[in-house]
């Protein structure tokens, strides 16, 4: 909720002052019908307000979705190959969410699917650095000089990675579970990564990006971000509400 001359200033109609005497003057309508009370709270999001008989915008209501992204499925709404997508996975919603980012074909694991182009521009853009972490099954035992060069960065036909951070999580004869958090999101940079060091990369699994953590959610399930988590996301991107 609120206050109407609040939301008003926002739309643009004037400063919060000229709002005001607008309201008192009689030439706002809220759901068809004459305000006139200084302080009335409207819901932005269902409300139709009216200044001078013209209906003013409504706004769209954001919608933050986190999926857990099972492989076998593009990371797009449509594909021209006719494989399967993540829209069919939150097929049930009723409105326009785009996928933030992009995980590969075969990558699992944490995908935000929003209609809020500010904050998915700003979680994908470098600049913001925003981190994301994978857990990473590759091949073979990399060496600690090897891992050293991930993190502090390597030349891929992209140019240099920015430095990254690495933790060994489960080591077994052949293989080797990593975690690995980087800061860019260049496309399928950590299977280029491992690559890179002859270590190829069996499974591949985003379990952070920010504070938004994967968590239990099942494989191929979704859940609505909390407001907190939002708030939380968005601070971290220099957005404020
Ligand atoms: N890095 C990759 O290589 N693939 C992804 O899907 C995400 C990050």
């Amino acid at each position: 909720m609120e206050r109407l001359q609040k939301y008003l200033a926002h739309a643009g109609i004037g400063s919060r002052r000229s709002c005001e005497k607008l309201i008192l003057e009689g030439k706002i309508k809220v759901n068809g019908k004459v305000v006139t009370t200084l302080g009335t709270k409207i819901d932005p999001l269902q409300d139709i307000v009216e200044v001078n008989n013209q209906v003013i915008g409504k706004k769209e209501k954001k919608i933050y979705v986190l999926l857990n992204k099972p492989a076998g499925y593009v990371t797009t709404l449509k594909d021209p190959q006719g494989r399967p997508t993540v829209k069919e996975l939150v097929k049930d919603l009723n409105i326009r969410i785009y996928p933030v980012g992009r995980l590969d074909y075969a990558t699992e694991g944490l995908l935000l699917l929003t209609n809020d182009g500010q904050l998915s521009y700003r979680l994908t853009h470098p600049r913001y650095k925003i981190p994301k972490t994978y857990e990473v099954l590759v091949q073979g035992n990399p060496s600690k000089s090897a891992l050293e060069k991930l993190k502090k960065g390597i030349v891929l036909e992209d140019g240099l990675t920015q430095p990254a951070l690495i933790k060994i999580l489960k080591q077994w004869k052949n293989k080797t579970l990593i975690q690995i958090t980087i800061y860019e999101g260049r496309n399928r940079q950590v299977r280029r990564m491992f690559q890179a060091i002859n270590h190829p990369v069996l499974y591949l699994k985003r379990v952070q990006e920010g504070s938004l953590r994967l968590g239990k959610l099942a494989k191929g399930e979704y859940r609505f971000l909390t407001e907190e988590e939002v708030k939380r996301l968005k601070k971290e991107v220099g957005l404020s509400d």
